[in-house]
């Protein structure tokens, strides 16, 4: 142990501060660190003026993501010369991909990919003694099931149940990011939602690059969504992100049997051209996913749909896009995230060129965004006058007279402020809605 770490230890423990860019798994992964940084001395803090060690959690999974990282990097440099102990690490994907380039030029101290958190404590000992450190090794049995991640207070947790991404999608760095598909126990899952579930946690998330590859043996991911429901059947369970091909009827089946299993389904389509798919090796057709859709909503009444877009894929022409455009029109999404394409070298879409032109691509993402606007709108002008139970979430955004929480197809709820805590399920009748929110007041509460 370095002298810094040894004194600090003694009285003043080394303070860490991350920030975290990118999906979800990033976050619950800022959480493993922090679990695995705690246990070995050094306290979470979430101002980076008192930190000894400042981490970027990262993602690489579009260009404009990295060029926010080396930014920021720049920004927390030009702050070192009144701190300079200060250590610098970048986590995640954006480690992985740039691995020790990241070194070069001495901005950043150490380098951490996701399957090496634990070495993160040696690296950083070493850092702080001077030593550039790299842990950049992707593991095929990595799961952190043992760890015990440190989650800041809330009425949510989010769980990995499984790590990495075996699908290769044309334009995706995800596989050579974080490496080959593993799932933790099922017992292991298991255990870890009956222990948040005593310490008051209402919403868990189970989340994978893709979990309807989840396996323990014979376990597959509807084996063990049925049994983390069967732990505490009013906490919420919900599950991101799911690949069309490996969806099974089994799986709607255990969807539509749970009452606390939400509602609501991420797909992502990425585009609604067959071709486009096949190009992208997405493994499905526009016809088989809208059979998928069909039969998601007639087994799960009610259930809320969300996906991802490309628009301006390599080689996508006119037509193309305007089947991505009917596509959305036939399933009515809830909610989309949509992107432009972004190149990333060492995918095999990179070699394909990037021959949509910039404009045609600003143009493809506007129309696919407003036509998600006009569709999301619809279906909450829809929703006037029904009644649902609502999980509060804390205060809302906009105003403290007001509470914010969630339906369990995922849609936000703003109605007024009543005794109401952060867990609490309230019926709220709904009166007016925007594209992204209900408005209503409160009928009747229970909990
Ligand atoms: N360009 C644009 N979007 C991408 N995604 C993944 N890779 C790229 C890329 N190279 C999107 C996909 C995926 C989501 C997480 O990010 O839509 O589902
Ligand atoms: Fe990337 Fe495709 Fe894996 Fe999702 S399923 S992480 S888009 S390779």
């Amino acid at each position: 142990m370095s002298d810094k770490l040894a004194h600090m230890n003694s009285d003043n423990r080394l303070k860490v501060y991350i920030e975290t860019y990118g999906c979800q798994m990033n976050l619950a992964d800022t959480e493993i660190v922090l679990g695995i940084m705690s246990k070995s001395g050094y306290s979470p803090t979430d101002t980076m003026n008192d930190a000894d060690v400042v981490l970027l959690n990262t993602c690489s999974v579009r260009e404009h993501a990295e060029e926010k990282i080396r930014q920021r990097l720049s920004t927390i440099r030009s702050q070192k010369p009144d701190k300079p102990n200060l250590v610098v690490g970048v986590l995640g994907c954006m480690a992985e991909r740039l691995r020790s380039n990241l070194l070069d030029g001495r901005k950043v101290d150490v380098v951490v990919g996701p399957d090496e958190y634990r070495r993160l404590p040696q690296l950083l000992e070493g850092a702080l003694a001077g030593n550039q450190g790299l842990g950049v090794r992707l593991s095929r049995t990595e799961t952190y099931d043992d760890i015990i991640p440190f989650r800041a207070e809330g009425i949510s947790a989010w769980i990995s149940v499984m790590r990495g991404c075996d699908k290769f999608c044309t334009f995706c760095i995800v596989p050579f990011t974080r490496g080959r598909e593993r799932s933790r126990t099922l017992a292991g899952v298991v255990n870890e939602v009956e222990q948040l579930v005593r310490q008051g946690i209402r919403e868990v998330t189970l989340l994978g690059q893709n979990v309807n590859s989840y396996r323990d043996g014979e376990k597959d991911f509807a084996d063990l969504l049925a049994a983390v429901a069967n732990v505490e059947p009013s906490v919420r369970i919900r599950f991101t992100t799911s690949h069309p091909q490996d969806l099974s009827d089994k799986l709607i089946d255990t969807i539509a049997a749970h009452d606390n299993l939400c509602k609501y389904i991420h797909l992502p389509v990425q585009s609604g051209s067959t071709r486009v798919l096949e190009a992208m090796n997405r493994t499905y057709t526009r016809d088989h996913y809208m059979e998928l859709a069909k039969r998601i909503r007639a087994r799960v009444p009610g259930v809320a749909l969300s996906t991802d877009i490309i628009a301006g894929f390599p080689t996508e022409t006119d037509d193309e896009h305007r089947e991505t455009l009917s596509l959305m029109e036939e399933v009515r999404y809830d909610g989309a995230y949509m992107f432009k394409y972004s190149p990333r070298e060492g995918t095999p879409a990179y070699k394909m060129g990037d021959d949509v032109p910039e404009d045609v691509k600003t143009k493809r993402l506007s129309e696919v965004i407003s036509l998600q606007q006009k569709i999301s709108y619809e279906i909450n002008e829809s929703l006037v006058g029904r009644t649902f139970e609502v999980m509060v979430d804390g205060t809302s955004r906009k105003s403290d007279e007001q509470l914010s929480g969630r339906t369990d197809t995922n849609k936000t709820v703003v109605f007024p402020r009543g005794t109401q805590k952060p867990g609490d399920v309230v019926k709220v009748k709904i009166d007016r809605v925007s594209m992204a929110t209900l408005f209503g007041e409160v009928v009747c509460i229970h909990n």
